[in-house]
Order: C-alpha cells, then structure tokens, then sequence
C-alpha cells in the first residue's frame, strides 16, 4: 500500500507543479476579473492537491529521524500560536496545562510537531464553537506524555478500530492521513499513541514518547 501511494504522490507532483506555475503565468497576462477569481479558484484547488501529495508522500516515505534536544514545552507553545488562527475561525481556544521542569527530551522536532499539528487539527475540527481544546504534558518515568483533549463530537463507535488507517475520513474536504502519518511519527520515535473517549465530551489523544531515543538511556 505504501508503495503504491508514494508512485502515486510521485507521479503527481511534477505535473502539478507545472500546472500550479503555468496558472501563475497566465495569471499576470490576464485583465478580464471574471476570468482572474477562475485562475486563482483553480491555483487554490491544484495547490490542496499538493498539499495531498505531501501527505500522501509524508505517509509512504521511510522516515528517518533527525534528533535533537529540546524542550517540549517550547514545541507546544509553537503549536498553540500556529493553530491559533484556524482555532479563532473555529471559534474555538487552545488552553494549554503544562508542567513546568519537564527534561530536556531528544525528538526529531519537525516531525513531532507535524503529528501533534494533526492532532490539534482534528480537535479544532471537531469541537463546537465556544469550546476549548487543551494540551497537557507530564513527565512520567522514562516518558513524556503529551495530551490533546476536546469536547467535541467523539469518535463514533464503529470508526474507532480505524481512524489510523489511512484514507478513513468523515470529512468533506479530509484525506485521512493525519492520523496515520501522526501515529508513523510516534512509532519511529519508539513511542505510543492512544485515543481515550472522554466521559463527558469529545476524545483525548495521548502520545508517549521516550525522552530519550531507546539505546541512549
Ligand atoms: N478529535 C477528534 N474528534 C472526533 N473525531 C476525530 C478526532 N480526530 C480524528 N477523528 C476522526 O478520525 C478521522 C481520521 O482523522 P485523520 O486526521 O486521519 O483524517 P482527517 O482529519 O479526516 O483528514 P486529514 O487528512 O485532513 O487530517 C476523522 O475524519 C474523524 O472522523
Ligand atoms: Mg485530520
């Protein structure tokens, strides 16, 4: 499967970037408006297909980690002020319950921040205006845990086996590849990640990752 999604992702990038650079061209050529709002609808559709092949390739690709030290407290501050914007379109906050002397952790950060992104993503999407998404940490034995809670929709009982299997989605617009490319991350970190039906409302995702590689305790 893997294989057959990155010939895929492959075989489409280089043709829609031509057509995403030629639409560009033909832009700036163009006086009529009518015909300006259609070129700039059909660059906004070509550039979520890219957006698609990256996930698609982000999925299918070997992953190999580059590690660095770092605070994970820095990382989710990062990710609150990036979700922000999509967060206040929701209607929706980002409250984050972080432990303070939390070690300093080697991950490879691009990469954990891309899965926790999904993670946040899912939440704001699925939470009710006026609600709040929270992000907590804990420093537990050998592990940092990191929580994502919602009050949202929740997982419906039959999806709940599958939601890390790639293309499984409830969404209109959805690929259903955050999930699997977050779990992906997680397990090359040598790590975990779990989803936990609220009792009042929505769902946690909890990720565990080791503060350290496994080899380097
Ligand atoms: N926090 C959540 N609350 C409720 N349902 C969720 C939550 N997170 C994930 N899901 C369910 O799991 C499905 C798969 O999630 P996933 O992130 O893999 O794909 P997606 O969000 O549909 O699309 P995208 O590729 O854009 O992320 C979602 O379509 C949704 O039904
Ligand atoms: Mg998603």
């Amino acid at each position: 499967m893997g294989k057959a999604i990155s010939c895929i992702a492959h075989d489409m990038k280089t043709p829609l970037m031509a057509i995403g650079g030629f639409i560009q061209q033909v832009k700036r050529k163009i006086a009529d408006d009518k015909l300006a709002r259609k070129l700039d609808f059909t660059f906004e559709q070509v550039q979520r297909l890219e957006v698609l092949v990256g996930d698609m390739l982000a999925f299918a690709k070997p992953l190999t980690l580059q590690y660095q030290q770092g605070m994970i407290n820095h990382l989710l501050e990062e990710i609150v002020m990036i979700s922000g914007e999509k967060a206040a379109r929701h209607g929706v906050t980002i409250r984050t319950e972080l432990q303070e002397n939390m070690p300093v952790a080697e991950y490879d950060k691009n990469r954990l921040h891309q899965a926790l992104l999904n993670l946040v993503n899912n939440a704001v999407e699925a939470s009710p205006k006026g609600s709040e998404v929270i992000m907590r940490n804990q420093h537990l034995g050998t592990d940092i845990i990191v929580e994502v809670a919602d009050s949202g929709s929740g997982i419906p009982k039959d999806l709940f086996d599958d939601i890390f299997t790639p293309f499984v989605t409830t969404k209109k617009e959805g690929t259903g590849l955050g999930l699997p490319i977050a779990k992906k991350i997680i397990d090359a970190h040598g790590g975990a990640i779990h989803v936990i039906d609220n009792s009042d409302k929505g769902v946690t995702f909890r990720i565990t990752v080791p503060v350290k590689p496994q080899g380097h305790l």
